[in-house]
């Protein structure tokens, strides 16, 4: 008995000798210490035995049996030890090497301009509202007091698809459907596409424009100058000024057209505003009481302001930008440009 199990030692030593990975470890248990495996059979043969003799060989068949898991279990834990080193050298990362910069988009210049004038406008109290792009021919002109016979049809080269739907010239439109939506007070602001039959160095076919319209009780041509001059020390350096020139659109009266100081020469005269020092960014005036009354409001009861200015415009003024094409054309040398991150 006792050479028999001295036989199964040295096998067990020997295989171990030339084990290396876990798997053969798992393999060798099995051989000796599975269901099926020699010392586990060992005690199968106990049945054989004389009753006086079971007991002393369970015995010496158990000691073995501790006797080589603990073997075992040493090699096993020097093997995965091994197997962990292995794997970490495998996995080794060079930390001194440079890192590849994963490339990240950036907003479009006309986004960021975009979203700074309704950060400043919302900063005031304004709500933003989107109108539809295709729109008639009462939201685009009637309802701004634009007559079908109006020579004003003349200052947008309109883009029709029948007699009555087009592609809104401009975003005012915005105003007759939140009057007609809302009651006083009203500070809104419409963003969006606007679209005309016109292409240039300074104009685009399709092009952003940003309506606003504040409704209430007293509403002056103060206020207007008030938030105007706010407006454009956010959008501009603070210490832009503006000027109202009187102008006309048929749904303000009176109608002003406002100047900044030009951002480039501070009101020195340059390029970027013919030497005048000023630069003209916006239009805008008293709503004219026809529009009220049209979209259901109480001219004599509240009165409003509205101004309309071209994304593009501000964008071109605030970068420098002289071809409005340039915005269009997608080139990523270009657009990289207005990545501040
Ligand atoms: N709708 C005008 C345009 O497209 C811009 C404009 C001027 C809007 C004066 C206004 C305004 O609300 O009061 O040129």
């Amino acid at each position: 008995m006792q050479v028999q199990f001295n036989e199964i030692r040295t096998k067990v030593n020997a295989d171990l000798e030339i084990v290396s990975s876990m798997k053969e470890i798992g393999d060798l248990k099995a051989k000796y210490l599975g269901k099926s495996g020699e010392i586990t059979s060992l005690m199968r043969c106990m049945k054989d035995l004389a009753p006086d003799q079971r007991a002393s060989y369970g015995k010496f068949v158990n000691e073995l049996k501790e006797e080589v898991s603990l073997i075992i279990a040493k090699k096993e834990e020097q093997v995965k030890q091994a197997e962990t080193l292995a794997k970490y050298e495998r996995e080794a990362v060079d930390i001194t090497l440079p890192g590849e910069e994963a490339s990240v988009g950036s907003l479009h210049p006309l986004n960021i301009v975009k979203n700074k004038i309704l950060d400043a406008f919302c900063g005031m109290g304004f709500e933003v509202f989107e109108g539809p792009e295709i729109d008639s021919d009462y939201y685009c002109f009637q309802a701004l007091n634009i007559p079908k016979d109006h020579p004003a049809r003349d200052m947008q080269d309109t883009l029709y698809i029948s007699d009555n739907v087009l592609l809104r010239p401009h975003t005012s439109p915005g105003q007759v459907r939140t009057m007609e939506k809302k009651q006083p007070p009203i500070k809104i602001l419409s963003p969006g596409r606007v679209y005309r039959a016109d292409d240039d160095a300074s104009h685009s076919p399709m092009f952003h424009q940003i309506e606003g319209l504040v409704v209430d009780k007293g509403v002056s041509l103060c206020d207007l100058k008030g938030l105007l001059d706010e407006f454009v020390k956010i959008m501009f350096d603070s210490d832009t000024k503006t000027r109202f020139r009187p102008s006309y659109f048929p749904f303000t009266e009176p109608s002003v057209e406002v100047d900044v100081t030009c951002c480039k020469c501070h009101g020195k005269g340059c390029s970027l505003c013919k030497g005048t020092g000023w630069i003209e960014i916006l239009g805008a005036g008293i709503v004219n009481k026809n529009v009220l009354e049209m979209s259901g409001i109480d001219s004599n009861v509240y009165s409003g302001l509205a101004f309309g200015l071209g994304i593009e415009r501000i964008t071109m003024i605030k970068y420098g930008i002289p071809d409005i094409r340039t915005l269009f054309e997608s080139n990523v040398k270009f657009l990289k440009q207005f990545n501040r991150r």
